[in-house]
């Protein structure tokens, strides 16, 4: 056990008593035993390299190389992402791609290159392998973003599954972003992060990972040009990062370096080139389109756990509409279940919950429910019977259900990498219809099992069934999460055709936006906690999870204030805006911090109220074309290396930069700015870009500043929707896209797209098949 090991777990054992305690320690001990029985140890391995090219078999879109000892296949598909995978990878199966196979694009071609290596040529990249079985990826114009050397294997004399390692080369100037929700980011400084789902047991902070969405993407920024690479391998695996160096115009530049070691399953990835948009278009059709959440879940919602009764939720309810403050959603957590069973509900505490849930929509509240996968192993609880006569539950090597302990104590847990489990376990939301929720929150789903010692989740030798293929818990652990997310979301459209579902899980892996959004789980509260819940939302966004967002104030403790309300202005900016906490923490409700963080807190409620249409807009355009409501600055100017190292800011849609206060006693801040004007969109005052300028951010609020000529749509004070126009700079011209709410059903909005310009000396909208905008127009920055 090592010592973060030890931290965890003892972390996890005091949150859970000394009774469940003493369960996670026998459990520590099960879960050892069985993975001697059923792990085979590893003998002695035999290390493998391609050796030297042989032979190429060519293919529609690219070919197959041969070397002596492997082959390589290469694939262009029509989306513009290149495939390629070592000894007879193929794309699928994959838990990550939203198709089984993406289409080939058949003018790509395998040709002969230079020095006895062979390239494939693509619209928007060139694929070069040497003869020794290193893979370039150049753009277009010839300028190389990344090589790999030859891929070694090792494997095991007496059979099983062979280790490997990628050792990659990129530019002096790139910068890695990605891998996931990483706490320390969104830049990836030097460094070894983890493949491996975790449940970092009560609260993380910037030095802690894994966390609990682990996933092997990089985003790679460099001068010559973006590039997302993804090895589609759920195993667990160390990606270790080291940005490179340059010499000050020497000569003496240090190109980066990037090393994948793997565990097992396919050395097979997927990379895409071309701009940040355009990379996470492709990729966004390769992995699938992002849900969109409905309207209300782009409002404000608070959770807790431990409301501990109706009584308490109403008189939350009762405190938000008192105070005028808006409010659209309230979350239950693990505290209204039965003994902590899911899928049931505490009748002393909570007597008549659909009564609640009728009662609270009557006022614009909706429920939502926590959901965990752990079901309490005990005979008269349903789930329990129900998974059984189903044969549901992820059995050990010997037959036996796993046991692990969760908060209800011993638990068994689903296999939701089988479809009849993903189907009945979908089937067991109709109770929580009935009982009047209408959302659900995933946890747990690392799946977190509480131990004494060594990883805190199920036997690695646990079997699954991974959707007919068989395998173990190495490989369906990290995409544990992503299953069950499955399982809701179709269970859902079943019980619910006609309503967007609103799921958000915390743990997941590529290709969860398909289901639903996350959270930025249990962040610890203190000015640290706060920056690690802006680098999760902006490196998630980037693997193309759109919406998510972290606990406003801290998952545990107290926050201070100021600390509460910098939070509370940051995530109001953010997809997923809920305040929530811990147990034994403080409370999160906007008026326990004093009359002056009310009366700013409702500014920034009030504000995010406005901007529902935007943000409407930009959950249309996530699914539509990959790009993440919350974007890095240099999203749009990569090449710009003072954007590219700039993380404490994030640009909201193409309209809006953002630069919370993320340190205490602050009230101004500098804010590196993309090219072109930009308005304080509260004082009006005028910044020219790029550069750095100082902008003031006083505790009534963070510098939110709006891109001159942006047009954008918010909510009226009548409350439909007014476009919001910022007035382009002299001789320029701007513009905006806006997607209208349609309802919380699939029907399908138009894009409407408009355009601002001057003319005589005043600031004019037009849409662009010409006339005037249908709804009123509201000029700024005049
Ligand atoms: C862990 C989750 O991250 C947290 O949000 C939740 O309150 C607790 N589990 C209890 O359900």
């Amino acid at each position: 056990m090592n010592g973060r090991d030890l931290v965890r777990s003892v972390k996890a054992v005091s949150v859970v008593g000394p009774a469940q305690g003493l369960r996670a320690v026998r459990a520590s001990w099960r879960r050892r035993r069985v993975d001697a029985v059923g792990l085979r140890r590893r003998g002695p391995e035999r290390a493998r390299v391609p050796g030297a090219v042989v032979g190429v078999d060519p293919e529609p879109g690219g070919g197959l190389v041969r070397f002596a000892r492997s082959r390589l296949r290469i694939t262009v598909t029509v989306g513009g992402a290149v495939f390629w995978g070592w000894d007879g990878a193929e794309p699928g199966p994959s838990y990550a791609l939203a198709d089984v196979c993406p289409e080939v694009d058949p003018r790509a071609v395998l040709e002969p290159d230079k020095d006895g290596g062979w390239r494939v040529v693509a619209e928007r990249v060139t694929i070069a392998v040497s003869r020794h079985g290193a893979v370039e990826v150049c753009t277009p114009g010839g300028v190389m973003l990344r090589r790999d050397l030859p891929p070694r294997w090792w494997e095991p004399e007496g059979g099983g599954e062979a280790r490997w390692v990628q050792r990659s080369e990129v530019a002096a100037d790139a910068r890695f972003f990605g891998l996931g929700g990483r706490a320390a980011g969104p830049r990836l400084r030097d460094g070894s992060y983890r493949l491996w789902n975790t449940d970092p047991g009560g609260s993380f902070a910037p030095g802690d990972d894994p966390l609990s969405i682990t996933m092997p993407v990089q985003m790679v920024v460099a001068d010559a040009g973006t590039h997302l690479m993804f090895h589609d391998n759920s195993w667990d695996g160390v990606v270790s990062l080291r940005e490179g160096t340059e010499g000050a115009g020497s000569g003496h530049d240090r190109g980066g370096s990037c090393e994948v070691r793997m565990e097992g399953g396919p050395l097979r990835c997927w990379v895409v080139v071309g701009t940040p948009a355009r990379v996470l278009h492709a990729w966004a059709q390769l992995t699938g389109g992002a849900t969109v959440p409905p309207s209300w879940a782009l409002g404000h919602q608070h959770a807790r756990w431990g409301f501990g009764s109706e009584k308490e939720v109403r008189r939350v309810v009762t405190g938000y509409r008192e105070r005028s403050l808006p409010l659209e959603a309230v979350h239950l957590d693990i505290d209204h279940y039965a003994a902590r069973q899911v899928f049931t509900v505490d009748r002393e505490r909570f007597p008549s919950l659909p009564r609640l849930a009728t009662e609270l929509r009557g006022e614009g509240v909706r429920l939502v429910s926590v959901i965990d996968p752990a079901i309490k192993a005990v005979h008269g609880n349903p789930a329990y019977d129900g998974g059984r006569a189903i044969d549901a539950f992820v059995r050990d090597t010997t037959g036996k259900a796993v046991r692990g302990v969760v908060w209800p104590g011993e638990s068994v847990f689903p296999d939701f990498t089988a479809e009849h489990v993903r189907k009945w376990w979908g089937g067991l939301y109709e109770e929580r219809l009935a009982q009047g929720f209408s959302g659900f929150w995933l946890d747990m789903n690392e799946p977190a099992s509480f131990t004494a010692f060594g990883d805190t989740t199920l036997p690695r030798s646990a079997r699954h069934a991974l959707d007919g293929r068989g395998g173990d818990h190495r490989e369906a652990h990290n995409v544990y999460g992503l299953c069950m997310a499955r399982a809701c979301y179709e269970g859902m459209r079943e019980l619910q055709p006609r309503e967007r579902p609103f799921v958000f899980s915390r743990s997941g892996w590529v290709g969860m936006q398909r289901y639903g959004g996350t959270w930025s789980g249990d962040v610890a509260s203190g000015w640290p906690g706060l920056r690690a819940s802006l680098s999760l939302v902006v490196g998630l966004g980037l693997c193309g999870v759109p919406y998510s967002g972290p606990d406003v104030g801290g998952f545990d403790g107290h926050p201070s204030p100021e600390l509460y309300l910098r939070w509370f202005q940051l995530g109001a900016y953010l997809p997923l805006f809920r305040t929530h906490s811990a147990l034994r923490a403080g409370r999160r409700e906007p008026w326990e911090f004093g009359d002056e963080v009310l009366g700013h807190a409702r500014g920034a409620l009030e504000e995010r109220r406005r901007l529902v249409p935007y943000f409407m807009t930009l959950a249309h355009l996530a699914r539509r074309t990959g790009a993440p409501y919350v974007r890095p600055l240099w999203w749009a100017a990569p090449e710009d290396r003072g954007l590219r190292d700039c993380e404490d800011a994030f640009l909201l849609g193409d309209c809006l930069l953002v630069a919370p206060v993320l340190d205490p006693g602050v009230e101004r801040r500098t804010v590196r700015l993309p090219e072109g004007r930009w308005y304080d969109t509260v004082t009006g005052e005028v910044f020219e870009g790029p550069g750095s300028v100082t902008v003031a951010c006083p505790l009534p609020r963070i510098a939110v500043l709006a891109r001159a000529g942006a047009v954008l749509p918010v909510r009226g004070e009548q409350g439909g929707v007014e476009l919001e126009v910022w007035a382009p700079a002299p001789g320029r011209t701007g513009g905006g896209l806006v997607v209208r709410d349609a309802g919380d059903g699939w029907e399908e909005p138009a894009i409407e797209r408009y355009q601002s310009c001057w003319s005589e000396g005043r600031v004019v909208v037009e849409s662009s098949g010409g006339g005037e905008p249908s709804c009123p127009v509201r000029v700024r920055g005049l």
